[in-house]
């Protein structure tokens, strides 16, 4: 089984699993590993005098690893003089050009960078005439054979369960053919067309069987975002519904994950599922409030049978009776909720989340776009303010891609009608901007100002002054594309600056990781770097972080060490706070599969959160916003 995977990464199979899967700390220490298997591979079929034949996939889950191979081609002289590649799939119709192409990405990211032959490498042509589709896909399972067959596959799983594009619905026997492609896969692919209308809505795909075929199969799971597939397919039942999940019958596959993507798996959802897990205080309360939801109990009325019955008899036996576990789970619970946010001035502050000493504290709130301040945490925004805080807001990235054209031609209009200066070649620019194509300068500044604009108007009526708002427009974002440059020295640097100018004693940032084009993570990169090196300066003591979520997620509830409660009358000002952002309203950019509005998905989130809060016994409120510490 090629790589010894146990010694690298964490191995342990359970009775729930049905695919052999190792778990890294991280994509990249996964992807190395990964690429040290082919790299040996190809390596042992040079020294046979043998082809090694690659079946290879696109998207974002191998790029690691095809950068790993540069490397080691560049650093470690590993030629790929014997390599034949056959590329899993293509959009089709589409021209290999055309920067979406897979032709386009496999280049730039592998074959320009290698010794491979250009005739070993083989990709689905996405511009066959339609009427020779047919045999064309014939000759390349043929190809493939004559070949020798695919002595390794890698692939990457979409949210669907699709390996290549063999979407819900794929035959178990299935060959290379032209499919439509799922809408879920669609919406995915949606950022970097810029729009679900320029996904293609078919491709040309190797089947189920030409996969199956494969000697050695290893699948790339990377981030939250594929938990809930990883964990239909490794522990499911075989269906079309969910093609992966026929991997289960190749016996030489290997999924390889980080600890995101394995976070669903019952071992690590549900360890006292599986055996005898290590009782920490962190597994204790995840344990409890999955307990409480199961039973549908509140905290206080759980049974020493519950505990028995589902599980956890060792942690009942460790801590003595269900009547101290629900206490002390109560109680720390109870402790995450304050109306008080900065720390509660003149109060004991034993058991409250944050200090009541400095009674008025400095405060951040770094915001990755120009509104997650106010989706993610308004209510909490807001108490601040009231509360007598010096709340500085820094958005930290433009928000320029995500402003429509046509609601960019609107402010355009308006400017040229008044004769500002510019407008008329920003004008010229939006009108005769091609299809896929990136914004100019100049428009992507009236973008960027757009939402200043719509910045200001939120935070004015949360009642910040405009000199406590602060635009970093980190460098890293302004590509004018979905995909963003590297994080920079120029990016720390100005992340640093503010914390410095400022020194607070309160930062809040989003911990969002699960959003979908990946801005959140890298702004959050960003920030613990800077903390990391502000680390030791001496107002970096009295500093406190406080995490908040972004719009697609919220902290589970056993994860949560502030929970701030909203009145019915703060959850309508926190909703016209977001109505500000109208450029980001009725049917934003990069909405996702989800087709509610920010405001919308916000309420529901934090209702939702006061009524788990609820159902586990607790007071009843309208809604809280929540946040976990960081510690630095
Ligand atoms: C790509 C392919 C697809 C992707 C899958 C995951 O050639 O066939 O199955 O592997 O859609 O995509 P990413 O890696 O972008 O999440």
């Amino acid at each position: 089984m090629g790589i010894n995977y146990q010694r690298a990464g964490q191995f342990e199979e359970t009775r729930f699993e049905k695919i052999h899967n190792v778990v890294f700390n991280s994509s990249k220490d996964g992807s190395i590993m990964v690429a040290y298997e082919i790299a040996d591979l190809i390596r042992e079929k040079q020294s046979k005098n043998e082809n090694c034949v690659l079946g290879l996939a696109t998207g974002s889950s191998p790029i690691k690893v095809y950068e790993e191979l540069v490397r080691i081609h560049k650093e470690e002289d590993l030629s790929f003089s014997n390599v034949i590649t056959f590329n899993l799939d293509e959009y089709y119709p589409m021209d290999k050009e055309n920067i979406q192409s897979y032709h386009y990405f496999m280049h730039e990211h592998l074959f320009n960078h290698i010794d491979i032959l250009p005739e070993n490498i083989n990709i689905p042509n996405g511009k066959i005439k339609a009427e020779d589709v047919y045999q064309y896909c014939l000759d390349y399972e043929l190809k493939i054979k004559e070949a020798g067959g695919l002595d390794f596959q890698l692939l990457g799983i979409g949210r669907t369960g699709h390996i290549g594009f063999n979407e819900p619905g794929s035959h178990y026997n299935s060959g290379t053919r032209i499919i439509t492609l799922d809408h879920i896969t669609r919406v995915d692919a949606a950022p970097a067309f810029l729009g679900i209308e320029n996904v293609p809505r078919k491709a040309i795909t190797m089947g189920i069987a030409t996969v199956r075929a494969a000697k050695r199969i290893v699948l790339l799971g990377w981030g939250e975002h594929k938990a809930s597939i990883l964990k239909g397919t490794i522990e499911g039942v075989i269906s079309s519904e969910v093609p992966a999940t026929y991997l289960q019958q190749h016996d030489n596959t290997t999924f390889v994950l980080d600890t995101e993507a394995a976070s669903e798996l019952t071992r690590n959802k549900t360890p006292w599922l599986v055996g005898s897990p290590k009782w920490t205080e962190e597994l204790k309360n995840k344990a409890i409030v999955w307990l409480c939801e199961i039973t549908k109990k509140t905290i206080l009325s759980l049974t020493d049978k519950d505990y028995n019955d589902h599980g956890m008899s060792g942690l009942l036996a460790q801590e003595g009776s269900a009547y101290d576990l629900n206490i002390s789970m109560f109680n720390k619970l109870q402790h995450t909720i304050t109306g008080w946010p900065g720390g509660k001035p003149n109060a004991d502050d034993t058991n409250r989340p944050e200090r009541a000493n400095p009674a008025k504290k400095r405060v951040i709130i770094f915001s990755p776009h120009p509104d997650d301040d106010v989706i993610s945490m308004g209510g909490t925004f807001d108490r601040l303010v009231e509360q007598g805080h010096d709340v500085h807001v820094a958005y930290q990235t433009s928000g320029n891609i995500a402003v429509s054209d046509k609601e960019a031609l609107k402010f355009a209009e308006i400017a040229n009608t008044l004769g500002a200066n510019d407008t008329k070649k920003i004008l010229n620019d939006i009108q005769n901007k091609k299809e896929n194509t990136v914004d100019t300068k100049d428009v992507r500044k009236l973008k960027g100002l757009i939402r200043r604009g719509e910045s200001y108007a939120a935070t004015r009526y949360i009642g910040l002054k405009d000199e406590n708002v602060h635009f970093l427009d980190l460098p890293f974002y302004e590509t004018g594309t979905i995909k963003k440059n590297k994080l920079s020295e120029t990016d720390i640097e100005v992340m640093c600056n503010i914390i410095k100018e400022i020194q607070p004693h309160q930062i809040y940032a989003a911990g969002d990781l699960a959003d979908p084009h990946g801005t959140h993570k890298v702004c959050l990169d960003a920030l613990f770097e800077a903390l990391k090196r502000l680390k030791n300066e001496p107002s970096m003591k009295d500093c406190w972080v406080w995490l908040y979520r972004g719009a697609w997620h919220e902290w589970d509830i056993h994860e949560i060490e502030m929970a701030v409660p909203m009145s019915p009358d703060q959850v309508l000002k926190k909703r016209h706070a977001i109505f500000y952002h109208q450029s980001q309203k009725d049917g934003v950019m990069f909405q996702g599969e989800d087709s509610r509005e920010f405001w919308m998905r916000a309420e529901e989130r934090n209702r939702g959160t006061a009524q788990k809060y609820n159902a586990l016994g607790l007071a009843d409120y309208a809604a809280m916003e929540a946040f976990v510490r960081y510690h630095f």
